[in-house]
């Protein structure tokens, strides 16, 4: 009692707060005694870093840079304004620090402040700490999630977590836990697909990964993100309005929050876009009563880039930029992503009474809280000899090679795959991307080029005796070169096998080219650019074609569904994209990743999604199908699978029951696997509408060639329930009807029904 009342009004007695073996409240509660309102304030706010900020305006026009808010100029701001804040202690956190170098500078400068609060560095280390150079690139979420592997997320996010506090970076803004329903919006790569059940687990293995206890020196803050609805967007677009009903943003959307916040994820980042008529970043509802008072989240919200702004100058439903700030403060927001006037004009807000200081404290507390937690005041630092003993180290590079081989989906196969080296010696390689850095995919700086295993030089590498003459498509699929195709065309008449490796650029260096990532939304799903003709007229040679493809989005390839042997949905799987996409080609790995995302034919198709509710297709398209190119979690071996023998433990049970279910899994080809087994349940008649299946497992098992497995899953109360008609949680008596097997497909399961007793 007396060491809290002497922390709490004695500033000027012993600092606590920097007594490391001094409990972490008592540090925090002591450090918000001697601070001032403006230094508070401060807290509140990040910036970008310097370097960023003299990149821009060193490249940029003073008008282009007023009008684009991505490169983040602070107008009459200058980089010795940002450095003077620093020192005084007025700014509490950056992102867009690149290099620790810089890292540790600015926390020097944070170090010399009055009260010495280091910076929390925050990065977008989404798929490895990729955007910042020299670090380990793993396959980007969407093909992590293809792996259906919850203990490669754990280790990807845990060595991640290494390698950022290897460059002094602490908090990363990852994982994206939406649920991805429109292959338009450009940041479907980023997520882990479509299914909320998969995208729950995916994220909670992450933030697990990043966070570990939180009190480790190779420990980083999780952000689950974009909270919520953006991945529906009416148009496709990022950040356009998002309609959606209490009861999809309950059953779809908040699943994978609320489990990232059971998780113990401490930072949350609201989304671009306005939820039914509101925006999130002034969201009462999501914000207060969703994530406060409903699922107690003790950890901080940050905004997303300019998005308090926009509640001004975009939604308009602020008037002012101060009046923007007010709203979103008082909805629930702790931390402003990023910039000039939130420190003086909160300040005022709190000086005219509009906001109170105890709110204001509220937040800070929140932040200063994961500081102390995270080491930050014992060790400012990273030492910059040691930090490329742990970046790219050996371990996770062989991890990144693994993920590589587990993201990557074969589509199609008529037989030519696995490719016979003795068969085909000559082969053409061609298409954007055969030989392109851009299967690091979105969120990725350039990264060095020994660091990269490009296709084509993953072919060389892995056939070393095949002649693999190069036709160079250029990157940029908008500005094909017609004669390089006709070229292309020609050579593929005289070689013995074609490759054509096509899909999106994602590059953010080049940002205003790309097709495919943030902020780079489609309103159709086709390939870009000359590249069907690319594939149309090399296949023309009679030669069998490969088509690899290597992007975030789902794409509409339906010519070369229908008349290709053989398809690879690559994604961009990282650093190892080469070798991992030549050794499945080559049958060195056998292919086990399932899709995590349905494919549709066309964008008229959309929204397709595999767990509809049972009237979507009641009237089907005419002319063209109705159902996908290839359904959610498809996805082909070198091997078969058969499945036989499903048994449940029990046809009736109470509501707060179990059944257990049992399959056996035969591999039934002659080369070993791991087959990806999953579990849907459909509650047949219900009071309200139902989809007609939803995801509630699913395994990865291993199988001999001739093996089989039992796998048994059970299935608990949580996986039956729904929200009634007045928006109750419940699990309704009747029949359920359970399927298992390879893929969403119907064809492709086995069912069995139990029933839940009245
Ligand atoms: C994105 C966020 C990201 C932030 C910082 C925004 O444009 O929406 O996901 O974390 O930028 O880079």
């Amino acid at each position: 009692m007396a060491t809290v009342l002497l922390s709490s009004c004695s500033p000027s007695g012993e600092e606590i707060y920097k007594n490391p073996s001094a409990p972490v409240e008592e540090r925090v509660e002591d450090l918000l005694s001697r601070m001032t309102l403006e230094e508070k304030v401060g807290q509140m706010n990040q910036f970008v870093g310097i370097e960023h900020i003299k990149a821009n305006s060193a490249s940029m026009t003073e008008e282009e840079l007023k009008n684009n808010t991505a490169n983040a100029f602070y107008p009459g701001v200058t980089e010795k304004d940002v450095e003077r804040w620093t020192e005084q202690g007025l700014i509490g956190s950056f992102l867009h620090v690149l290099t620790i170098e810089e890292a540790n500078y600015l926390q020097s400068l944070a170090m010399k402040s009055r009260l010495q609060i280091p910076i929390i560095f925050g990065i977008d280390a989404i798929h490895g700490n990729a955007n910042a150079p020299d670090n380990t690139v793993y396959p980007t979420n969407i093909g992590l999630a293809c792996s259906f592997d919850t203990e490669m997320a754990y280790k990807i996010a845990r060595q991640t977590a290494k390698e950022m506090r290897a460059m002094n970076m602490h908090w990363t803004f990852n994982p994206n836990v939406e649920v991805a329903r429109d292959p338009r919006w450009g940041r479907v790569g980023e997520t882990f697909g479509e299914d909320p059940y998969l995208v729950t687990l995916m994220g909670v293995e992450s933030v697990k990964g990043y966070q570990g206890d939180l009190n480790r020196p190779e420990d980083v803050l999780a952000c689950i993100k974009h909270f919520v609805g953006g991945s529906q967007p009416i148009n496709g677009t990022n950040g356009s309005p998002t309609d959606l009903s209490e009861r999809t943003i309950r059953e779809i959307f908040f699943p994978p929050f609320k489990a990232g916040v059971d998780a113990g994820a401490m930072s949350l980042m609201t989304a671009h876009n306005e939820l039914n008529g509101i925006p999130c970043h002034s969201n009462e509802w999501l914000m207060q009563d969703v994530l406060r008072n409903e699922w107690k989240f003790p950890g901080f919200v940050v905004s997303d880039w300019m998005d308090i702004e926009h509640i001004h100058d975009l939604h308009a439903t602020a008037e002012n930029l101060k009046e923007a700030f007010y709203q979103s403060i008082e909805a629930g927001m702790d931390m402003h992503m990023h910039g000039i006037h939130w420190n003086e004009m909160v300040v005022e807000l709190v000086k005219e009474g509009r906001l109170s200081e105890k709110r204001i404290t509220e937040s800070v507390r929140r932040i200063l809280d994961i500081k102390f937690r995270l080491g930050l005041f014992e060790q400012p630092y990273a030492d910059e000899k040691k930090s490329m003993e742990i970046r790219l180290s050996a371990e996770h590079r062989a991890t990144a090679l693994e993920a590589a081989r587990n993201s990557i989906v074969l589509l199609k196969n008529d037989g030519v795959l696995p490719l016979d080296a003795s068969k085909y010696k000559r082969v053409l390689v061609t298409g954007i991307n055969a030989n392109d850095m851009n299967v690091l995919g979105d969120w990725s700086a350039v990264q060095k080029n020994e660091n990269v295993s490009t296709i084509l030089q993953g072919l060389q590498q892995i056939a070393p005796d095949t002649r693999f003459d190069f036709v160079d498509q250029g990157w940029d699929p908008r500005n094909m070169d017609q004669r390089k195709v006709n070229e292309a065309a020609a050579l593929a008449k005289q070689v013995d096998l074609n490759i054509v490796v096509a899909g999106e650029y994602m590059m953010r260096f080049r940002w205003a080219d790309r097709t495919d990532g943030e902020d780079t939304d489609r309103s159709d799903i086709d390939l870009v650019g000359l590249q069907n003709e690319l594939i149309e007229k090399v296949a023309a040679s009679g030669k069998p074609t490969i088509l690899i493809l290597v992007n975030g989005r789902p794409l509409g390839v339906e010519w070369a569904a229908e008349n290709l042997p053989a398809i690879v949905e690559a994604w961009a799987p990282g650093m190892y994209a080469g070798q991992a996409v030549a050794e499945i080609l080559y049958g060195k790995v056998n292919p086990t990743a399932k899709l995590a995302i349905t494919i549709p034919r066309s964008v008229g198709q959309v929204q397709m999604i595999y767990n509809h509710k049972p009237s979507q297709y009641f009237h089907p398209y005419v002319v063209k199908p109705s159902t996908p190119l290839w359904p959610f979690g498809h996805g082909l071996s070198y091997t078969t699978y058969d499945y036989s023998d499903l048994r449940i433990s029990s046809k009736e049970i109470a509501a707060d029951g179990t059944v257990d279910v049992q399959v056996k899994i035969t591999n039934t080809g002659n080369r070993d696997g791991v087959e990806i087994t999953q579990l849907y349940i459909r509650d047949t008649y219900s009071s309200v509408t139902r989809p007609v299946k939803e995801l509630k497992d699913f395994a990865r098992i291993p199988l001999k060639a001739g093996e089989s497995k039992a796998v048994t899953f059970t299935i608990t109360p949580d996986k039956l329930g729904f929200y009634d008609k007045n928006m109750k949680w419940i699990i309704e008596p009747g029949e359920f009807k359970i399927m298992v097997g390879p893929s969403s497909s119907d064809e492709a399961l086995l069912t069995e029904t139990f029933t839940v007793k009245k």
